[in-house]
């Protein structure tokens, strides 16, 4: 899709095949582009939002017929709610959804005086609503035209906003493609061979990929226990990036994504009855990867380094046991009393290289870790727990900016007995049920060698309806320009 602006008066006169334009609430009042159209089309936007046709609720949409009064053959008339900016994103999702059912191929969104940061929401809902994943389906289904066009009538937002919003776009699309990705195709392997070849294709970005002889060398115990029952060999991914001019002694942003590319479970096996969403355990790595190339493509003046451990969770006769102790990177002994909290493991040997070995300052991770924040937070917010609260309020803040939004959760040090094992320095489950996401937390930050740290739970977040969302793509841009401009 190209994205590009136009700052003209007059969005009605634009060619296209979808004007799409924003109804705030209360829908009885019409402002900006929607009270134009009302205008031109003698007031049928105003009756239908009288009878409750055309309604302000976020994402809620309403297709018209023009009839030679404007430019475009069809309006969408599209609710912003409040005004969020995850208002705007899901209004732009539902634009997308109607373009690409109506097979609009040149969509005008007339953003009216929306700033900058609901302007790009818009945008990448846009690219996100029109987002099909049909690389599996044969025949026609595979090839029907895609919106190909979109053009933002805007004052407010700027030619280099509207290019960064068509970069995030890209790289929102990039990390929904990985984590709709089936797992025989999406291998530990074959995400680090993305990482790769984004590495090669942008400026200032440098890959290395750690496999299972290096991981032996470093102690990856943690890591490499969880990997020992599959077929596919783990890896540790790391990008750099390193923005031209940039010197020592500055900040140094370290971003860690748990990739589990497949969770059966492990020996405590999972119930077989929706397994196969567990392809999608790999979103906290797919984000840190497209997120970093993002930041690199972008040219945000900070260094980044991102830290992923991918493997499969399997059980087999090699397997990890119930009951086994392993050495994590760290030196720190863990009893894995269940095999599906294997999250953890694995991102405590990506955290401990990440502060030992990459000369990180600061620290957040992103996983899929925890059914229960699923329970406490369902799919609108992460959850969010961290270590320094000035920090954690800057990760918050940049996924409210994103739109990509962050619920605070407690880290009472009255938490930490549940991470206590009968024989080892640490059990990786507790025989309570009680507070999941808090242990699990509880248990990474063990391993943060005392920076400041954030972990955001995306278990919730990352897949809605079986399908990726690419949430934490948005939120680490946000928050490595946060970074490179305050320090
Ligand atoms: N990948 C899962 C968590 C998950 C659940 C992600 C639902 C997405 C949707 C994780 O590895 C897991 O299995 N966690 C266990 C931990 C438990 C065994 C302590 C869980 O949450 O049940
Ligand atoms: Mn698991
Ligand atoms: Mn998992």
């Amino acid at each position: 899709m190209r994205i590009s602006r136009t700052a003209s008066d007059d969005p009605l006169a634009l060619d296209a095949d979808l004007l799409v334009v924003p109804v705030a609430d209360p829908a009885a009042t019409l402002t900006g582009p929607a009270a134009a159209v009302d205008a031109a089309l003698g007031g049928l936007v105003a009756r239908c939002a009288a009878d409750g046709e055309v309604e302000a609720t976020a994402g809620s949409l309403t297709v018209l017929h023009a009839r030679g009064e404007i430019a475009a053959p069809r309006v969408a008339v599209v609710g912003v709610g409040g005004g969020g900016v995850e208002d705007w994103r899901d209004a732009g999702r539902a634009a997308g959804r109607a373009a690409e059912r109506l097979k609009a191929g040149r969509v005008v969104l007339a953003a009216g005086d929306a700033d900058a940061a609901r302007v790009t929401a818009a945008v990448t809902g846009v690219a996100q609503g029109e987002y099909r994943f049909d690389r599996y389906r044969t025949g026609e289904a595979g090839d029907r035209p895609r919106v190909a066009e979109l053009t933002v009538v805007t004052g407010a937002a700027d030619d280099e906003a509207i290019a960064r919003a068509a970069r995030l776009a890209t790289a929102l699309g990039a990390t929904r493609e990985l984590v709709d990705a089936p797992s025989n195709d999406l291998t530990p392997t074959a995400l680090a061979a993305r990482a790769q070849r984004l590495a090669e294709d942008t400026p200032g970005l440098e890959c290395t990929v750690l496999d299972r002889d290096d991981l032996e060398r470093l102690g990856a115990g943690a890591l490499l226990g969880v990997a020992r029952g599959s077929a596919e060999p783990p890896r540790m991914i790391v990008l750099r990036y390193t923005p031209p001019g940039s010197r020592d002694g500055g900040p140094v942003l370290g971003l860690v994504g748990k990739a589990v590319t497949f969770d059966t479970g492990g020996i405590s096996i999972k119930p077989s009855g929706g397994m196969e969403e567990m392809k999608m355990d790999m979103a906290g790595g797919a984000a840190v990867v497209e997120g970093t190339g993002l930041i690199a493509a972008s040219g945000v003046p900070l260094p980044v380094v991102a830290v992923v451990p991918a493997t499969e969770n399997m059980p087999s006769g090699t397997a990890t046991k119930p009951g086994d102790v392993l050495r994590a990177m760290s030196g720190t002994t863990i009893e894995v009393t269940n095999t599906d909290a294997e999250g953890r493991l694995i991102l405590a040997d990506a955290l401990t290289y990440a502060h030992r070995e990459c000369g990180v300052t600061h620290m957040v991770d992103f996983a899929t870790l925890t059914g229960a924040i699923v329970v406490a937070l369902g799919e609108v917010y992460a959850g969010l727990f961290g270590s320094d609260d000035a920090w954690t309020e800057r990760v918050r803040a940049a996924g409210e900016r994103a739109g990509e939004i962050c619920w605070p959760m407690p880290m009472h040090p009255r938490y930490r007995p549940l991470i206590e094992s009968k024989i080892a320095d640490l059990s990786n489950s507790s025989p309570k049920r009680q507070a999941g996401a808090v242990y699990a937390a509880q248990f990474l930050r063990e391993f943060t060698g005392g920076l400041p740290w954030c972990h955001v739970d995306v278990a919730g977040t990352a897949m809605v309806d079986g399908r990726g969302t690419g949430f934490g793509t948005g939120l680490v841009l946000e928050l490595a320009e946060d970074l490179a401009a305050r320090g």
